[in-house]
């Protein structure tokens, strides 16, 4: 419902609305006045509706016919240009946590550049990113839209970019301001959060491109924070952005997240994004009327959201496509291969398995292998590797996919290809099942029951009862097929399946709420207490003629949207013999999976385990052939503790954009040496994770706890005393590098500015490229500090045996805590610890300095 609406908008926008161009010659019309002067100018001449129209928007910014003021179209990122097919094919760039991965400033900063040039190329005025919400739990099915667990690293990357996309003349939207953190229950959940987390992990990327990068637009989150929407919390937008960070410009809300028009207001929203209930004519000036809202409050809306308008020109050019600028674009392409090759981490490289040398014959495997088909009527890119799915999802030009980098990398080699498993399997059984009642009619019967806050059926009269064809289905809180069930409900289905071969038959149960699967009067899952998502598969044994009666029972605990699905399938069926087969014929195999589009989206969260089929596949190929190689697409950390000691090397591409089959062809041939790190931490197990316990366990309160505090990530872990599977920061390089002669010093007392520089050194056989991680410990506090915070870094390009000095500096900041008694940064003067490393957990150079 929610994509539809956003189709049409865009299409309403594409019809195109018309601006008289007869319009008077008013001052701020006038280049050579101020941006506040021209705002000001043209409120004066602005009726109040004129005024308050321009308080809700969609994908286009309000115009006004009258004073011959133009719309401004916007469009969604952060991976590229995203429209929903609307506007045609755009760049299809890697993800932002990629970018992240880079930890290359002067990437992002050029990367901003193409973006304004793709947004100016499709008369596209105000785009919605960067996102920089901090990658808290690998569960997350955005965090791929985000830069990471560190807001150092967040807000370091965000910066360059957010200047550039708006020194290129497209106003730059942050998001999702703050703590929207998880998708599980993403519209009701409220983020319990204390005010140093948020001051010390949660805001600092937001701040940084408000003050650094001088960003004119923030979009608030879907969720609640501390029991207050944050598109009508106070305290987020008047007290923090305003107040504490001085921002002016357009604060919005997310899309069809404003809940309120008083409250709204008075808390400081300026636009209603997505729908047009709250802040529109109706509502507004009723109040204004009876005195309860003034004039100059809506004034102050206009102001914020139309003065960077003036600031960045869109006044001052056409607002058409600029025709100058190519829609397809050789050179976006060429920055999404370059992004794509500095996003790839090389997680593990044993027996310098990597680069390949001259295999002769190579097995790509996978579901991700060969994947990205995009339906040209329908633009849908459902299960593509090149990026994640949501409002993100670009619609590419082209995408070489890894089969085809590897193709193209390799030309002399035979490459052979198996899929080995689709992360579609379970989608097709949800839908292709065959049940039967158990009078023979196909499907099976249910019966939908309302549930008090006890969990105890309002009646034991269902009500609704039907056959339904098949279990598979998601509805979102208040969906026109369980409206009447109100927010807690029961569902009970019934029917039967019959066995035509002699095999074994695997059930699948995929939800999100609570349930147990019942075979032949047997509990095989139970389920039952699951608050959030579970996806669970049983084996029961069969023979040919054999009927199994199936129960299916489904709580929905105000868990949104609810889902549930159910198939079956032989155990033979799940057949991996080619691939293995393959995989024993080739030199190396390339495994390349993970998860796709269709698996990870916003609106709800994905699991920690691989797609299933996946970790069998891989235990089987490493067993046929030791050179195998895993490449993982996905936004974030996966299991992998499962099969990580049997395979010699692992890539994780993240989500690679429309190049990612060019760069890692590219890498596994060594013509390109990886230089990306972990921007995120990957645990052994889901229970090792600092939001472990406290992420979707949510309940019926709808609350979550962020109980770990600031310890999120790597401070986490460390603090857990739990050593990850892959810390933050770690990556490797075909090459070597060595950290010599640290030296730190006090360059300012005062104002604790401190100089940090030492010696890096390729000592391989190969040119590349290194990050050095500075982190700060505080080694005697009032407070309990983390064992260390990242607070610089630098990324240096280095040739076979050349050593170069590596200059950082280190401000105040580096060295403060937020005091919560105080509500203020402080810095408590003494000892602090100076760790340069090639992750957090690798640290090579020590040094204590006293402030
Ligand atoms: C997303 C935003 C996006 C907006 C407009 C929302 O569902 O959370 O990130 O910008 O839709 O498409």
């Amino acid at each position: 419902m929610r994509i539809l609406y956003k189709i049409a908008a865009i299409a309403c926008l594409l019809i195109n609305i018309g601006v008289s161009s007869n319009a008077q010659e008013y001052p701020f019309r006038n280049k050579n006045l101020s941006s506040e002067a021209r705002v000001n100018d043209l409120i004066a001449h602005m009726t109040l509706d004129e005024k308050i129209d321009m308080l809700e928007s969609d994908f286009f910014y309000r115009g006004c016919e009258r004073l011959g003021l133009p719309p401004f179209e916007t469009a969604d990122g952060p991976l590229g240009i995203a429209s929903w097919g609307l506007k045609g094919r755009a760049t299809a760039f890697p993800s932002q946590l990629s970018l992240a991965a880079s930890w290359n400033r002067s990437l992002a900063q050029h990367l901003g550049g193409v973006y304004a040039q793709e947004c100016r190329a499709r008369g596209i005025h105000v785009f919605y990113g960067p996102g920089v919400n901090i990658y808290r739990s690998s569960k997350d099915s955005r965090n791929f839209e985000y830069m990471g667990e560190d807001p150092y690293l967040a807000a370091e990357m965000a910066v360059p970019f957010i200047q550039s996309i708006q020194a290129g003349g497209v106003m730059a939207t942050i998001k999702h301001f703050v703590a929207n953190d998880q998708e599980f229950d993403r519209y009701k959940v409220s983020s319990e959060v204390s005010e140093r987390a948020l001051h010390e992990i949660y805001y600092p990327p937001f701040k940084a491109a408000i003050q650094r990068g001088g960003v004119h637009a923030v979009m608030m989150g879907y969720n609640l924070v501390n029991g207050v929407y944050c598109a009508q919390n106070k305290y987020l937008m008047t007290d923090i952005l305003r107040n504490a960070w001085g921002f002016r410009g357009n604060i919005m809300s997310d899309w069809g997240a404003t809940h309120s028009t008083l409250a709204s207001i008075e808390a400081g929203l300026d636009m209603e994004l997505g729908t047009f209930d709250y802040l529109n004519r109706e509502k507004l000036l009723p109040l204004i009327e009876s005195g309860k809202l003034k004039e100059s409050q809506i004034d102050d809306r206009v102001r914020h959201i139309l003065e960077p308008c003036f600031a960045l020109g869109f006044f001052d050019r056409p607002t058409a496509k600029e025709l100058s600028i190519p829609t397809y674009n050789e050179a976006a392409n060429r920055m999404a291969y370059d992004e794509a090759c500095e996003g790839i981490i090389l997680l593990k490289n044993e027996r310098h398995i990597l680069p390949l040398r001259s295999p002769k014959t190579i097995a790509v495997i996978g579901p991700n292998a060969n994947p990205n088909i995009v339906d040209d009527n329908t633009f849908d890119v459902k299960g593509c590797s090149f990026g994640g799915g949501g409002s993100s999802k670009v619609n590419p030009w082209y995408v070489v996919n890894d089969m085809e980098g590897i193709r193209r990398a390799f030309p002399e080699a035979r490459i052979l290809y198996s899929e080995g498993v689709s992360n579609a399997y379970k989608r097709k059984l949800f839908k292709q099942s065959a049940f039967r009642t158990k009078d023979g009619k196909r499907g099976l019967y249910a019966r939908y029951y309302a549930l008090d806050t006890q969990e105890n059926r309002m009646s034991n009269e269902p009500k609704i009862s039907r056959i339904d064809p098949n279990v598979n289905f998601r509805w979102e809180e208040g969906a026109s097929a369980i409206q009447s069930l109100g927010l807690d409900y029961q569902i009970e289905w019934e029917g039967t399946m019959a066995s035509e071969k002699n095999d074994s038959i695997l059930f699948f149960v995929d939800a999100q709420g609570g349930y147990r699967l019942i075979v032949d009067d047997k509990v095989v899952i139970d389920e039952r207490m699951s608050q959030s998502f579970a996806n669970r598969y049983v084996k029961i044994a069969s023979q040919k003629g054999r009927k199994h009666a199936v129960r299916l029972e489904y709580w929905n605990r105000r868990c949104n949207p609810g889902e549930i699905r159910m198939g079956w399938d032989y155990a033979s069926a799940v057949d991996y013999s080619e691939a293995v087969r393959l995989a024993k014929q080739a030199d190396c195999v390339v495994f390349c999976g993970g998860l796709d589009a269709s698996l990870e989206f916003e609106g709800t969260d994905r699991l920690f385990e691989l797609p299933y089929g996946q970790d069998e596949l891989i235990m089987a190929l490493a067993q046929a052939n030791p050179n195998i190689i895993v490449a993982l697409h996905g936004g974030g950390a996966m299991r992998m503790s499962t099969w990580i000691d049997r395979v010699p090397a692992v890539l994780h591409l993240l989500y690679p954009g429309q190049e990612g089959g060019t760069a890692l062809g590219h890498i596994l041939s060594g013509k390109v040496n990886p230089s990306a790190k972990l921007p995120f931490t990957i645990e052994r197990e889901w229970k090792d994770s600092p939001a472990y316990g406290n992420y979707d366990e949510t309940r019926k309160e709808r609350k979550v706890h962020y109980r770990e505090g600031i310890y999120v990530g790597y401070r986490g872990y460390e603090h857990k005393g739990i050593k990850p599977l892959f810390p933050f920061g770690h990556g490797l390089s075909y090459t070597s590098f060595t950290y010599e002669n640290l030296t730190v010093s006090v360059v300012d007392r005062k104002k604790a500015v401190v100089k940090v520089a030492l010696d890096v050194t390729n000592t391989g056989q190969k040119e590349g490229a290194e990050v050095v991680e500075l982190y700060v410990h505080d080694p005697v506090s009032k407070v309990d500090r983390p064992y260390k915070e990242l607070k610089n870094f630098e990324k240096v390009w280095l040739k076979a045996g050349e050593t170069k000095r590596v200059e950082m500096t280190l401000q105040a900041d580096a060295f403060s805590y937020y005091d919560e008694h105080r509500h203020r940064w402080v810095l408590e003067r003494g000892d602090f610890d100076i760790l340069v490393g090639a992750s957090s957990a690798d640290i090579r150079q020590k040094a204590r300095v006293r402030l």
